[in-house]
């Protein structure tokens, strides 16, 4: 699996450890992130990487920021992206489970080098139900492409 990286100048550290967390466990990354710790704007690294994501260069992707909030708006304001911002594993492996996002971020200054593994894992290793969430989901489609979805 092929996973787009995105930082920035708050989270370089981060994303370095995560990235070689994950190369060692076997996964491709694509780092379009900064490694440098001069101020660097996180909306350039959600939409490098959002756009890779609905692009198909990579199956998914990770941003972090200082919080994983402001990269996650950010990268939900691209077309077929749903970014959840986790500070844990439940809510990471939901968010695959039933909104199947497609890029997870997490704040490099909200939780440590290794709980973000575990909400890494979590996510990367959850599997998107379907079902009455495919509906869900395709609704959420429906708005991005401005259609009305009220008595579906
Ligand atoms: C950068 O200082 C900080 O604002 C950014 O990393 C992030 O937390 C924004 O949401």
């Amino acid at each position: 699996m092929k996973i787009g990286i995105g930082n920035d100048h708050s989270a370089v550290e981060m994303k370095q450890e995560i990235s070689k967390y994950l190369q060692s466990k076997g996964y491709e990354i694509v780092n379009y992130g900064t490694d440098s710790t001069d101020s660097y704007p996180y909306p350039t690294a959600a939409l490098n990487v959002a756009h890779a994501v609905v692009e198909n260069k990579v199956d998914c992707g990770i941003l972090i920021c200082g919080t994983g909030i402001g990269i996650g708006i950010a990268a939900n304001k691209v077309k077929g992206i749903r970014c959840a911002t986790c500070s844990e594993p439940y809510s990471a492996k939901l968010s695959k489970m039933h909104n199947n996002s497609n890029i997870l971020s997490f704040g490099a200054r909200v939780v440590g080098v290794e709980l973000a593994k575990m909400i890494v894992d979590s996510w990367l290793e959850a599997e998107f139900e379907g079902g009455r969430h495919a509906q869900r989901v395709q609704m959420i489609q429906d708005i991005e492409n401005d259609e009305t979805f009220m008595n579906k």
